[in-house]
């Protein structure tokens, strides 16, 4: 058994329910899940109820963030036809913008270009633009770049098709990123049949084919990973309208770092794709005295009990892993050990900090 020390983590694609899905996840839940997933900064999704397009929406769960969070948390403000005349009053309570190109959870849509140009113009040029895109959506949101030369970043992406088009897109110089999740990593289309419900997500698992794409561009052409953790409760996942989605949050170091240990990437472009390259594509604040232990060499099965997360399941139950969070440390304080999450409720800070005048409580 050997221990190593990673940088704290940053998961740019998680959804932490609040308000309106509390029942599945909270601020409190999930970041306490981030933490022992060896995760310090999470950037949470706008596809809330109500969703968080606008200021009302996105101020009071900010509020409710600041005496929450374990660790520290950006929320995403959620473009929605009906409200770009809120964009600009969003921008400075969110770290980024989403925009929904295609079917997922939630009411968030955007399906006309007159809403997609309003976004580009007005949302601040010094903050991203992620999106939910798929197929030839993908190149709406590269010509999109192009046309208003700013960066965009796309969510999980999950095909061949989709994977290399970005990949050109790169080569001419176009200001794009992109983030895979886990699940697209190492599950396929064949998981999902065996885990019915419980493997259903958007984007949907791929063929082999799509998976061994993303694998063979994870050395370059992809960015980040991002768990796009989005707990359900398993009555939902088994009840008659099952929604997408699958959380992620502690399993996603794990199976990367079995990636490692299988040879298939090095721990530096793990460190880059975990770490180092969110912070600087989101301008996420660093965390001085920050880091993670992990232990390696201590096999385990993955199981629905070990789960932190309010949602207490997990899609990679059976399978099997040889490494251990072992302690977080957080600005000098030890937040995750042997198990327990040791950061209190409140504890973290909410991004980006727009001090006392905003009457947050918690903020640092
Ligand atoms: C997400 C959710 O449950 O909010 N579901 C999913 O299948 N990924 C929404 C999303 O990220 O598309
Ligand atoms: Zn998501």
């Amino acid at each position: 058994m050997t221990t190593i020390t990673l940088p704290g983590l940053a998961d740019v694609h998680t959804h932490l329910r609040v308000p309106g899905g509390e029942h599945k996840e909270d601020f409190a839940t999930g970041t306490a899940a981030a933490l022992a997933g060896g995760v310090t900064t999470v950037l949470a999704m706008p596809n809330t109820t109500p969703p968080l397009s606008t200021p009302e929406a996105l101020n009071a769960a900010r509020s409710t963030a600041a005496g929450a969070i374990r660790c520290d948390v950006g929320l995403f403000a959620g473009a929605s036809p009906e409200r770009v005349d809120h964009l600009e009053a969003l921008a400075p309570g969110a770290v980024a913008l989403k925009i929904y190109l295609n079917d997922t959870f939630g009411p968030l849509r955007v399906e006309d270009l007159p809403t997609l140009r309003a976004c580009f113009r007005r949302w601040p040029r010094e903050k991203l633009i992620a999106m939910h895109a798929e197929r030839q959506s993908v190149a709406v949101g590269i010509g999109l770049a192009a046309a208003y030369s700013r960066p965009v970043h796309f969510c999980h992406i999950s095909r061949r098709e989709e994977i290399e088009l970005i990949a050109d897109a790169k080569m001419q110089g176009l200001p794009v990123t992109c983030e895979v999740t886990p699940h697209h990593l190492f599950l396929d289309e064949r998981d999902a049949r065996r885990l019915g419900t419980r493997g259903d997500m958007r984007p949907v698992l791929g063929s082999p084919d799509d998976v061994a794409a993303l694998w063979e561009h994870l050395g370059e052409t992809i960015d980040c990973i991002a768990t796009d953790h989005a707990p359900h409760t398993l009555a939902e996942k088994a009840g008659s309208n099952p929604p997408p989605g699958v959380p992620g949050l502690e399993t996603s170091l794990l199976l990367m770092l079995g990636a490692v240990e299988a040879g298939r990437l090095s721990l530096e472009r793990l460190e880059a794709l975990m770490a180092h390259n969110p912070r600087r594509i989101f301008g996420l604040p660093e965390q001085p005295g920050t880091h993670v232990e992990v232990e390696l060499g201590v096999p385990a099965t993955l199981s629905d009990a070990e789960v932190v997360s309010k949602c207490g399941w997990t899609p990679f139950a059976g399978m099997t892993v040889s490494a251990r969070v072992r302690r977080v440390v957080l600005r000098g304080q030890v937040v995750y050990q042997d198990g327990r999450v040791c950061a209190p409720p409140g504890s973290g800070r909410l991004l980006p900090s727009l001090g006392r005048d905003a009457g947050e409580s918690g903020e640092q």
